[in-house]
């Protein structure tokens, strides 16, 4: 499909507006944070995120979008992404990932956090690591006018040095008044990422899924959503929204008492 990539290109005053939203779901996350602990049920959390997007006047992004019915995803230890909340209730060693997207004034922001979940063990720990220090480094890597696969190459060079995997089917993506746009942003560089370019104003997120076994995925035919590592083994996942200035990244979706760059979990 032919792009209009200047569309892309945000104005001041469209930016901030994914300011905006970015600030909300940040603060959304914050709030959130508090709650993720052992004996709370995901859907609980799911909740959380209604009330609290309800309350200030947004709207989950997640809720009624192709047919999903929930606020937010949840996916815990062996699940990749788009676990859907539900009865399971976290326990002590879990790994979870809460992606939430609110839209605020018609803008989006969109992110997630892998928390551990009292004493995780030392896999679980790892891996969480590693997701979180990929999404970094790759963010770091960027400057304006770089080909897309900047962030592929340098996630799975996160990745393999220490013997871990890329997820390929799912991929971060471009987003605005729209929920997922152009371009694609795949974790692992293809022909098309080295070819596209992240010029100022444009929008899109980072969001690696990491696998401590495998990176192929299976699909839970009951629901059509959740995504599971085919080995059963852990998978972790950290996500923001990035604006690419004339001078560099700007993350959107920065919280106030979450992990931030050399966080060691
Ligand atoms: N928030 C996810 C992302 O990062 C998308 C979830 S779509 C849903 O792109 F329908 F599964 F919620
Ligand atoms: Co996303
Ligand atoms: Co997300």
């Amino acid at each position: 499909m032919l792009q209009n990539i200047r569309k892309l290109q945000l104005t001041d005053v469209q930016r901030d507006g994914m300011r905006l939203a970015g600030r909300f779901n940040a603060q959304l996350m914050d709030y959130l944070r508090n709650y993720i602990r052992p004996g709370i049920s995901t859907e609980e959390i799911d909740q959380l995120v209604f009330d609290y997007t309800q309350h200030h006047k947004h709207i989950p992004a997640t809720l009624g979008y192709l047919g999903y019915t929930k606020s937010c995803c949840t996916s815990v230890n062996e699940i990749i992404c788009h676990g859907i909340p539900g009865e399971y209730t976290l326990k002590e060693g879990d790994i979870v990932n809460v992606d939430v997207t609110s839209i605020v004034d018609g803008w989006h922001g969109d992110q997630s956090e892998t928390f551990l979940i009292g004493h995780v063990g030392e896999e679980g720990r790892t891996v969480t690591q590693c997701a979180f220090d990929a999404m970094h480094r790759a963010i770091a890597a960027l400057q304006p006018g770089c080909p897309v696969s900047v962030i592929g190459d340098n996630v799975v060079a996160e990745a393999t040095a220490r013997g871990f995997s890329v997820v390929r089917e799912y991929v971060g993506h471009g987003l605005g008044r729209r929920f997922h746009q152009y371009p694609n942003i795949p974790h692992v560089p293809d022909r098309k990422s080295r070819q596209e370019r992240l010029l100022p104003g444009m929008c899109f997120t980072v969001e690696p899924m990491i696998n401590a076994g495998t990176r192929f995925t299976k699909l839970d035919t009951k629901d059509n959503w959740t995504v599971r590592t085919r080995d059963g083994r852990l998978s972790a996942q950290f996500e923001h929204t990035i604006l690419m200035r004339e001078d560099g990244p700007e993350i959107l979706t920065q919280c106030i008492n979450g992990p931030k760059r050399g966080h060691k979990f």
